[in-house]
């Protein structure tokens, strides 16, 4: 199947059509920054220009960087707190002129890895973080999804992903080391709650995780992304796929 698979981040919105059968792009991808917080309808604008670019008549999939319950967002951390209450699956879908199906970001790139990178042919418990403007997170268990929001843990008395996100590495200047120990702390407190056999880490930091792997302790396997900043629209587009076939 042909899925505008759609990713809306921190300071970006990208889009590109996937074939959900490869995992592939069939076209170069499509961002807009977004530098200023956008409103939900400016948001769902920004995604009608994506679906115009690429002249898009199919379905559409959508990762947002929040709770998705049904086509409606619960959270909003990192961007507009409009976002909260929304019915996104409506609004965007009144602004692509086509169904949109949406889900959260990090389950969208999880969907990718499992299918396509990082934990193909892998039945067991997986755990994929996804670490950028904060931390996204989802379990698998025998290829089955669940979503969560473990980037809020409490670490100090403050949200995981204040202190160990790409986003928080950055701000506070940290060495590729002092976060690195960060992480391994963060992702041991995980190992203790759910006992992983496989730990996926993406965000672009992925593409680096030869500088930060070696401090992080785990008894599971760790891996990096594969799709590395891609893993959000290609997941996007299988969610849209998955959705349409339940
Ligand atoms: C949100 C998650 C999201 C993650 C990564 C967190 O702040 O609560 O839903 O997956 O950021 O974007």
């Amino acid at each position: 199947m042909r899925v505008l698979g759609i990713d809306i981040g921190g300071s970006a919105i990208k889009g590109a059509p996937v074939d959900t059968a490869t995992g592939r792009h069939l076209a170069g991808r499509f961002r807009i920054e977004t530098p200023l917080q956008l409103s939900p309808v400016e948001m769902a604008e920004a995604a009608g220009m994506i679906g115009a670019h690429f002249r898009w008549r199919g379905p559409v999939g959508i990762g947002f960087p929040g709770v998705v319950h049904g086509g409606t967002i619960l959270t909003s951390a990192n961007l507009d707190k409009k976002f909260i209450g929304c019915d996104a699956q409506e609004l965007f879908s009144k602004a692509l002129g086509r169904p949109v199906a949406i889900t959260n970001d990090a389950a969208a790139a999880g969907l990718a890895e499992m299918k396509f990178g990082a934990g193909r042919r892998f039945a067991g418990k997986a755990l994929m973080l996804t670490l950028g403007t904060g931390i996204g997170s989802v379990l698998f268990f025998r290829g089955a999804l669940f979503p969560c929001e473990l980037g809020h843990l409490q670490m100090d008395g403050r949200d995981a992903e204040r202190r160990v996100s790409a986003a928080a590495r950055r701000r506070k200047g940290l060495t590729w080391k002092q976060w690195g120990r960060r992480l391994s702390l963060y992702v041991g407190t995980l190992e203790d709650l759910f006992w992983p056999e496989l730990i996926i880490i993406g965000g672009g930091v992925s593409a680096k995780h030869d500088r930060f792997f070696k401090y992080i302790t785990t008894r599971a396997r760790l891996v990096p992304a594969e799709f590395l900043n891609e893993a959000g629209i290609v997941g996007a587009a299988l969610w849209a796929e998955q959705e349409r076939r339940s």
